[in-house]
């Protein structure tokens, strides 16, 4: 069958475990809300979901649906964020939630601006460039690193929340955390992918007696279709609700997370109240990069993100995707090494460039692209990809980055009545996190293991290393695409750094091969970060297996379990799509 037949879409749509975890997901999405059945539908049948006011994209249906009843009573897209995320840190609490940190990227419909707010968490001020190494100053093995209290950040997410209803708020605070505590007092149905993944990480969730209780009752993991409560979290949500965010970071919800994280049994973190007490997202410019006559922007650094998906398309932006087609091997060995070429930048350049220069201007300079992008002419794969020279007014060069990052994370994309558009990735890093609940009854963040675990090499510093109050190299990608200003395309992924490839694939099968947005999510993944070239098992990217090698690729077949919620701004209306590896949907009015 060809790569890109109408039956693709169907074909792809029928990963056998997305599939299956989507009709048990469908099952009680069904008992919720008609709306939500047929989002699932769309979704499976590479349909997209049409509305003309308002539109809201998530990793879980209840979540989706706090969203959707916010905007639908006139409340912003920030109003929506809220009430979503609440939900998410609940019903999928192995990915995101209070204990977390995520970035958001907002356009403003009223002043046609584009903001981003910086959410990531922060080291401890007690940490060293040595936190990950061993006595011999050897990386610790990286779960050694993530499962206890060395691993947490201070959360960003709660603060996050708050800026973002202060600046672009419609409705009251309060208001806004009803379907969270109502779901955590009264219980919600446990969803097949949740129920999986507490089953396959038992084992590390069982180490922590508060974690046990809640994810291994009597020491049976929780199972799909099983009602759970969390009144723990509810009187968080209402101390939140009441007090605003600063019961979280100085009152007993601080003392609870600062307990937990120093008493961990075995691996002890050095999280303080004072971290705490003096945590502040940051107000940053967009970073945005030029692709075929669009800007495409979102979240710089701390994130690699948006340079990144940049430095990949701005290379691809000297070649004719469009032309040579989706089912050509030649566009994927071009993609593969822009990827490769943009993963060389990233880790020899990007890190916290509020603690170390960073040539983020110049990395994704359309001159400098330009010239990387001659790399790429053919015809095999290049043998050794390596980092380039941006413009850098600075003499300091770094060692290569040594970081681990597994995939995790949610994504929410959001379009309001008044035209605004958000596009927010939140974490708490590896699945579960550190594995530690907090009293609060919220998962805390591994999230500095996304810093490098060595902090030289060969005696030169590498920028992403361990340092107080630093924020650790993210890759989350949430993008807004604007066309003459205006914003066409908001999209985002989870799945660690191969977020970057999802992200760039899902605007290339938009923008170059005129895939609706849903189809453009469903097409099988190929992503090549280091050289390897992964192909999404079961499904017909495995075609490409065979031309990729004889190009000169290694490949591995392997289950690439992106999240990709995006929604289409078109001059029709808007366009929703969700992953269909996942369990989210999109909705609109
Ligand atoms: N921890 C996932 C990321 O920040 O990229």
């Amino acid at each position: 069958m060809p790569y890109m037949s109408q039956k693709l879409l169907a074909a792809t749509a029928s990963i056998i475990i997305s599939m299956s975890i989507n009709a048990h997901a469908q099952q009680a999405a069904d008992a919720v809300a008609p709306e939500i059945a047929s989002a699932y539908d769309a979704k499976s049948q590479g349909l997209v979901v049409k509305s003309k006011n308002w539109m809201i994209s998530a990793a879980n249906p209840l979540a989706v649906q706090a969203g959707a009843k916010i905007l639908a009573a006139g409340g912003s897209a920030a109003d929506a964020m809220v009430a979503t995320q609440t939900v998410l840190g609940l019903v999928e609490p192995q990915s995101s939630g209070l204990g977390g940190g995520a970035f958001l990227v907002w356009y403003d419909a009223a002043s046609g601006k584009l903001t981003t707010i910086d959410g990531r968490e922060t080291a401890p001020m007690n940490v060293t460039p040595k936190l990950f190494q061993d006595e011999n100053g050897e990386p610790l093995k990286f779960f050694d690193a993530v499962v206890g209290g060395l691993s947490v950040g201070t959360p960003g997410t709660p603060a996050l929340m708050a800026k973002a209803h202060e600046l672009w708020g419609k409705t009251n605070w309060d208001g806004l955390f009803a379907d969270g505590i109502a779901l955590a007092d009264e219980g919600f149905i446990v969803s097949p992918r949740l129920a999986t993944l507490v089953a396959n990480d038992a084992e590390r969730l069982s180490r922590f007696k508060p974690t046990a209780d809640y994810f291994l009752p009597g020491g049976t993991p929780i199972a799909a279709g099983d009602t759970l409560k969390n009144a723990a979290y509810g009187e968080t949500l209402r101390q939140i609700a009441l007090d605003g965010v600063a019961s979280f970071y100085t009152g007993a919800t601080a003392e609870g997370i600062v307990d937990t994280v120093q008493n961990a049994a075995g691996n002890p973190g050095v999280l303080e109240m004072q971290d705490l007490a003096v945590y502040q997202v940051k107000l940053r410019d967009a970073v945005c990069a030029q692709y075929r006559e669009h800007d495409v922007c979102g979240m710089g650094p701390p994130s690699s993100g948006a340079l990144t998906v940049g430095q990949i398309l701005g290379m691809l932006n000297n070649y004719d995707l469009a032309n040579l087609g989706v089912e050509n091997p030649e566009s994927w060995r071009l993609i593969g090494d822009a990827s490769r070429l943009a993963f060389a930048d990233r880790g020899r350049y990007m890190a916290d460039s509020d603690y170390v220069p960073m040539p983020t201007k110049g990395l994704v300079d359309p001159a400098y692209l330009a010239e990387r992008a001659k790399l790429l002419v053919g015809p095999n794969a290049l043998e050794k990809a390596s980092s380039g020279t941006p413009t850098f007014d600075h003499a300091m060069i770094y060692a290569n980055d040594e970081s681990i990052e597994l995939p995790s994370t949610s994504h929410i994309s959001i379009v309001d009545a008044d035209g605004n558009a958000l596009s927010m990735t939140t974490t708490i890093e590896n699945g579960f996190g550190s594995r530690l609940m907090a009293p609060g009854g919220f998962l805390l963040n591994n999230e500095l293991t996304d810093f490098s675990f060595r902090s030289h090499r060969d005696g030169v510093a590498i920028a992403n290393r361990v340092e107080p109050g630093k924020r650790p190299r993210s890759s989350m990608s949430p993008t807004i695409v604007l066309k003459d200003g205006k914003p066409v395309l908001v999209v985002g992924s989870p799945g660690g750094s191969r977020i970057i490839g999802y992200v760039a694939k899902t605007i290339i099968g938009y923008m170059d091969w005129g895939l609706n947005i849903q189809s453009a999510i469903n097409l099988p993944h190929l992503v090549n970060r280091f050289g390897t070239y992964d192909v999404e098992d079961g499904t017909t990217a495995m075609t490409f297996e065979a031309p990729l090698q004889a190009f000169g690729f290694k490949t591995n077949a392997r289950s690439l379990t992106s999240g990709i919620h995006a929604i289409a701004i078109t001059s029709d209306g808007l366009e929703g799509g969700a992953d269909p590896r996942r369990e989210g949907i999109a909705i609109g009015e």
